[in-house]
């Protein structure tokens, strides 16, 4: 199928490592955590929340920690291996393996949130239009899509990149480049096992497309209305095509389209 060649290793056979891959990525360790804040902030600005959906939230850095805030949260994604590991971590998270094109979950949900561009992996037009159309009909009031800026990318670019835990150095090489409007990535990870210096090196790429604020408005129709659109996770900081890292988008239905 399609989507799992597009779909990197990371997400699934790799998930072990998906904390490392992500602190690389961003270049920051642990950046969750204010992302987390962010979220508690935006939930606490805009909605009087209690059940929230984490779409695509892998192993559960966002979610378990909002749960421990006290929301009812859910966590969907694909990826067997990561719900598992969220689940190792707190036994008592809610866990829903499914694809976003195809969520057959019929309960509904305060809030959704979509972190670190998740949803960019799905490459078809029909896919989008599922995910969307699920979004729109099972959340009943707010909806935050996340991801990264990619109008200030170079077309074709490569770069390396770090991070480490208690076990592992970590090095990452990507190389990207823009096709049309697809964004294909080739990584070459570098783990190296602090214990005994032992080196393994795994391939791995995954291919991604990336909405415009209008295109997202567009899919989520005139029931909902945009309350923030945003440059990083921090309400007081708009976004900037040219400058802001991501692209964090804050949907609220609109009063007269609530039943
Ligand atoms: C880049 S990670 C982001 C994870 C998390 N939201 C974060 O902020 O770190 C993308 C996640 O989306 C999931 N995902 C990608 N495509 C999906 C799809 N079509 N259906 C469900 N989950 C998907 C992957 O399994 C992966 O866990």
């Amino acid at each position: 199928m399609k989507s799992t060649l597009t779909e990197p290793r990371i997400h699934d056979d790799l998930a072990e490592f998906y904390s490392l891959w992500r602190d690389a990525c961003l270049g920051k360790k642990a950046s969750e955590a204010d992302e987390v804040k962010f979220l508690l902030d935006t939930l606490a600005s805009f909605s009087n929340v209690r059940s929230v959906i984490d779409l695509g939230g892998s192993v559960g850095l966002h979610a378990i920690a909002l749960a421990k805030h006290g929301f009812d949260v859910t966590l969907l994604d694909r990826a067997n291996t990561a719900l598992a590991i969220a689940k190792r971590t707190s036994p008592e998270l809610k866990t829903v393996q499914s694809s976003f094109e195809s969520i057959s979950l019929t309960e509904n949900f305060d809030a959704s949130f979509c972190m670190f561009s998740s949803s960019s992996y799905l490459l078809e037009e029909a896919e989008r239009k599922a995910f969307y159309d699920w979004v729109k009909t099972h959340i009943t009031d707010l909806a935050v899509f996340d991801q990264i800026n990619t109008l200030r990318l170079p077309r074709t670019y490569s770069d390396n990149c770090q991070a480490e835990d208690k076990h592992f150095r970590f090095n990452v090489l990507r190389e990207w480049h823009f096709e049309e409007d697809l964004l294909h990535t080739s990584f070459v990870y570098e783990f190296v096992d602090k214990a005994s210096e032992a080196t393994k090196i795994i391939n791995d790429r995954q291919v991604q497309k990336f909405l415009t604020v209008e295109e997202l408005v567009e899919y989520m129709g005139k029931e909902w209305r945009i309350v923030a659109l945003l440059g990083d996770c921090n309400l007081s900081q708009p976004f900037d095509q040219e400058k802001s890292p991501r692209m964090i988008a804050v949907f609220k239905k609109q009063d007269c389209w609530k039943k």
